[in-house]
This record gives structure tokens, sequence and C-alpha cells, in this order.
């Protein structure tokens, strides 16, 4: 009854272990959340005040589908900023980063082709080639290779027949991981001449805690990148869907005809609401989060690390650590269950994020306060003394 491509969509494991959290929630235990990809602050006032102040003006009509022009005109004055200069007329803004990934799909995908895609990466990442009929391709990465994906891999698994490009984030999903400048500028240099796209999934851009860390984007590095970003992540306002893309010139009316078609336009209380995610007042309270998930970061790492895990990349940026768990003798999917069945932790397993070496592997999510990450800490030693593991 329903098409085809449906077999090759599969739910995020993780609602299993949500599920299983909110049982156990209904039954009276407290629950630490490490499952979570999303930050437990709120939108900052300042945003959402905008956003009221948008439905008190009746601002509240279809938009034009490709952003209002304030807002597009603000992002690429916060890139100016940092001195990178975008011009306006290449920002598309989107219903989040899922919105942009759909039309990017659409736009860049024919049936039978193929994208290259990380594995770990975002689960979602290969569901859009699978919309369009596209299919995809895992490239492994190795915690050897930092989580670093090699340009030999890029090369040697593209298919002239089919690959027509390689989706690849960073800080990275679920690791943590950055890019080098270096390697970025690799692979766009040899997607080029393969004549395929490169998409860079920023969305956690902002979300970086190296102190010594120069601020680019992976669009210094080639105009002709499609950069994501979103709203989500940085700015707190994972609710309002809304994000936006960065896009080669020649890109912009296919994508406006595309977004007109299926989407018509973005949200409209969400454009103006972001507008105000610019503000020095706005800014100010991102940053302190951010701030408050470095610590976060130091705190979990170091239980995490004492306790016996293995964390084969340090993340510099978004809020995962991806952990080795397989000096405790179970999977990550044994631990995951054990954890959130009788110790009340959710947590997800590696294997939400791809198959090579998944089951190695668990994602810790640190948007949870510093007090629920010590009792998670002391909920996974009880687990573990009682196995005889620690
Ligand atoms: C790497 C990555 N890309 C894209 C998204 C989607 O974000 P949005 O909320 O902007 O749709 C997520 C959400 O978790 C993500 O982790």
């Amino acid at each position: 009854m329903f098409a085809d491509r449906l077999k090759n969509i599969k739910p995020f494991r993780v609602m299993e272990i949500n599920e299983l959290a909110v049982q156990m929630e209904n039954q009276g235990h407290k629950v630490v959340h490490f499952e979570v990809g999303e930050p437990d602050f709120p939108t900052a006032q300042t945003i959402a005040e905008a956003g009221k102040r948008a439905i008190d003006l009746g601002w509240t009509k279809y938009t034009a589908a490709l952003g209002i022009p304030e807002l597009r005109e603000k992002i690429s004055g916060y890139y100016g900023s940092k001195g990178v200069h975008v011009a306006t007329d290449r920002i598309v803004i989107t219903t989040g980063a899922s919105g942009g990934l759909t039309l990017l799909s659409a736009l860049l995908l024919n049936p039978g082709d193929e994208i290259l895609v990380t594995d770990p990466g975002y689960p979602a990442n290969e569901v859009f080639g699978a919309l369009v009929n596209a299919s995809h391709r895992r490239l492994a990465l190795n915690p050897k290779s930092d989580f670093q994906l090699s340009m030999s891999a890029v090369i040697s698994e593209w298919d002239r027949e089919i690959t027509r490009g390689l989706l690849i984030s960073s800080p990275s999903n679920p690791t943590g991981a950055m890019l080098e400048r270096e390697t970025l500028s690799g692979l766009a240099r040899e997607i080029k001449k393969l004549d395929g796209f490169l998409i860079l999934d920023e969305v956690y851009q902002g979300l970086i805690y190296k102190d010594d860390c120069e601020y680019w984007t992976g669009i210094e590095i080639d105009p002709d990148i499609y950069l994501l970003n979103s709203f989500s992540k940085y700015f707190g306002m994972t609710g309002w869907r809304i994000g936006w893309m960065v896009v080669p010139a020649s890109a912009v009316e296919p994508l406006s005809r595309l977004a007109q078609n299926l989407f018509i336009c973005p949200p409209t209380i969400s454009q103006y609401a972001a507008i105000a995610a610019f503000e020095t007042e706005s800014l100010k309270i991102h940053e302190e989060r951010r701030a408050q998930f470095a610590k976060r970061r130091d705190l979990l790492a170091e239980g995490l690390t004492r306790l016996g895990f293995t964390i084969p990349v340090y993340p510099d940026g978004a809020f995962y650590i991806y952990a080795d768990v397989s000096f405790s003798g179970m999977t990550s999917t044994e631990f995951c269950g054990l954890m959130i069945e009788k110790y009340h932790v959710a947590i997800t397993p590696g294997t939400d994020f791809g198959t090579y070496d998944a089951d190695r592997y668990v994602r810790f999510s640190y948007t949870t306060s510093v007090s629920d990450i010590k009792r998670g800490l002391n909920q996974i030693e009880k687990a573990l003394l009682a196995r005889g593991i620690f």
C-alpha cells in the first residue's frame, strides 16, 4: 500500500530508548537524559519576544519562498561580523536544516543517483536520498584518523556512473569532531574534479569549545559548496523549525521554485523571531550557554574516562561525546538497554549513526544539567560495579 522507499527508512533506535524513558518517568522514576539532541535551555527571551511581537503585528502571512529580506540580510551581516563576505541573495531561509536537506535532495539528485555520507553520521542523512529514489553509500570514519574523512576514501568510493556528491558535517553529530580547513579544501577540490557537489552541514557551528579556534566557514573555502545551517542548536530554536543555506548563485532560482512548491515559505513567525537571534543581547545569552556546554563536556568526559570509557576523539564541537563502551563487555545496544531499564539513564546506541563498528560506541548528549550529569555518571558506575567491571 505504501511506497517502496519506506522499506529503506528506519525509525531512530533512540526512539525505543525514549519510549522506555517515558515509561520510567510515568512510573515515578527520575530519568537522566543523555539521549536528546537539542539544547535543554529555552529559546532566549529576546527571540521569544520577537516571535510574540510578530503575532501581535499580524505578521503571520506567507512570505517569499526564499525568506524575508530582513533575515537574509541579518545572516549576511552575521557572516560579515566574522570577516566573511556572503552575498544576501545566496542565502536561502529554510524550514530547519531538515527543510534545507529536502530541498537539496530534490535539487541535486535524480532517481538512481548516489550520495556519499559519513559513517557515523546524522541518521537522517541517508533518508534525504531515499526520498528522491537515490541511494547512499557510507564512508567509514576511523577513530584512528580522528574520525576525519580521507580524500582517498572519497576518491576510491566514488562511482563515476552514479555518485553525484558528498554530504559531510562539521562539527559532527555524533562525534563532535571538526573538519580541518585543509581537509575540506582538499575535498572540495577533488569533488570539483569529479564534477560532483559538496554539501557541508554546519548546524552545530557556534557550538565550538576550542579556545584558540579561529572562526571559519566552508563558504570561504569554495563558493560552490552547499552550506546548511540552522537556528536549532547554537541559537536554541529547535521547535521554531527555521534554518538557512548558503548556495551557489546559480542554484537560487531553482531552489526558489522548489521551495515555493514544497513549502510555500519557511514559517513566518519564526523568521521574524530569528532576526532577534543576532541582537547583542541574544548573542550574549548564546555565548553564556556555550560556556556552560563546555563545562558540561569536560565534566562528562572526565567522568566517563574515569569509569573506563575511551573517547577516541575529544569533541571540539556540538554537544555530544561519542564513547567506546566495549570495555564493559557489552555491545552499545545491550549497554543502552541496561542503562535505561535498570538504572534510568537514557543514552543513544552508536547503531543509530551507522554500521561501521557502531555497536562499540554510545553517544552521550550533554544537553542536561550538571547535577543530572553527575547523577548519570553515578548510575553508570553502579551498573558497572554490579557487573564487576569497575
Ligand atoms: C547534523 C545534523 N544536521 C541536521 C539536523 C537537523 O536540524 P534542524 O532542526 O535544523 O532541522 C540535525 C539535528 O539534530 C543534525 O544533528
